[in-house]
């Protein structure tokens, strides 16, 4: 019954139906093609006769690498994009980047996974970074000493990562942590770095940053320079007073720039200061020796926060140390380091564990 009503309806209104499919059948066989394509444009590439028509390149960041959320889908064509079969030829980044923000807040306390939330979407493991939108005009290992001070890295993390994101760099972020419970030696964890890092480089230049030191202003610009530059000039810790202007005006302490030329032209920094203090003086020693000269921002851009912590042993030997340091460079430095080491890729950071000898070490370099 049902049957022959249907067969009825086909034979009658079916005439129109007919008819209207015979002249508009193209139409019909394009339209549906077209809701095809369009369905699958979410899933991946469409490809006839070998030529991609569609390519999904949906993204959630559109305004440089900081803005909006992404998800796991837009992920995973953001690193198709990062390791294509070819090279796609960027324009150069600008000299003055567009995005920076001048005076910032520095936010104290904050959790390494309260960081990792906000930048894991945007920095690839072991804290590697560059713009998409550009080629970096630089290309910055970040290396900072490290022991004893958890509470200190999601501050960094969170000021730093964002920090050179605004300044468009191509930049790693390296943490080296000394081993065992010597007394701490800046000096040899910033050669290791430096040594660790050029393995994975070439970079432009090296920043030795101290974790307590974080940069007030964005207008700092991270580039390196023809001649070493020293950052941290106005520090909270000094009331801002410019360095060059203090009775200590050798100061090259809590975060600096130099090239690798610059560096390997020192032998890197002197090995044989264990505890606090002496060492950069001696930088600044080597830098003098070498006819080279300290270069610096003013300081009302060159301005630091030092996040308090606790004091180090200092150094008692270090002005003995300093008066021979004359002619010891050649000697004392990278050519003479012996270390080993762990590496570890965090999801914002590098973590290089380091063995780099004992203070008493008699078959360590100290060389007098
Ligand atoms: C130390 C340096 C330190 C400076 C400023 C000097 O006595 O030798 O290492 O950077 O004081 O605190």
């Amino acid at each position: 019954m049902i049957r022959d009503r249907l067969c009825g309806l086909w034979r009658g209104g079916g005439r129109t139906l007919r008819l209207w499919l015979r002249l508009y059948w193209p139409v019909l066989v394009l339209m549906l093609l077209l809701g095809l394509c369009l369905m699958l444009r979410d899933a991946g590439t469409v490809t006839i006769a070998g030529f991609a028509v569609l390519a999904p390149l949906t993204r959630t960041i559109q305004d440089g690498p900081h803005s909006g959320v992404t998800t796991e889908a837009t992920l995973e064509v953001m690193r198709e994009e990062r390791s294509p079969k070819y090279k796609v030829v960027l324009p150069g980044c600008p000299a003055t980047p567009p995005g920076l923000l001048g005076r910032l807040k520095v936010v104290e306390k904050v959790s390494v996974s309260d960081v990792e939330a906000r930048q894991r979407v945007v920095v690839r493991a072991g804290g590697r970074w560059w713009p998409e939108e550009c080629e970096a005009r630089w290309r910055l290992a970040v290396i900072v000493p490290y022991r004893d001070r958890q509470h200190q890295i999601g501050p960094f993390l969170n000021h730093m990562h964002p920090f050179l994101q605004r300044q468009q760099l191509n930049y790693s972020i390296y943490f080296v942590e000394q081993a065992g419970s010597d007394l701490f030696n800046r000096a040899r964890l910033l050669n290791v770095g430096f040594l660790e890092a050029v393995k994975e480089g070439p970079w432009d230049c090296y920043a030795f940053h101290d974790v307590d030191m974080l940069p007030e202003n964005d207008h700092h610009l991270y580039h390196c320079s023809p001649q070493p530059r020293h950052l941290a000039v106005a520090t909270s810790i000094n009331n801002y007073k410019d360095s060059a202007k203090l009775p200590y005006n050798t100061y090259f302490g809590g975060a600096c720039l130099m090239a690798e030329a610059h560096l390997r032209r020192v032998n890197g920094w002197s090995n044989i200061y264990w505890g606090w203090g002496g060492e950069d003086d001696d930088m600044w020693r080597r830098i003098k020796f070498t006819d080279m000269r300290v270069w610096r921002y003013p300081p009302r851009v060159a301005r630091y926060t030092m996040i308090r912590h606790r004091p180090q042993p200092v150094n008692e030997l270090r002005y003995r140390l300093l008066k021979r340091n004359t002619g010891r460079y050649p000697r004392d430095g990278l050519s003479t380091l012996n270390y080993t080491v762990t590496t570890t890729r965090l999801p914002l950071y590098t973590h290089l564990l380091a063995h780099i000898g004992a203070s008493t070490d008699p078959t360590g370099d100290i060389v007098h």
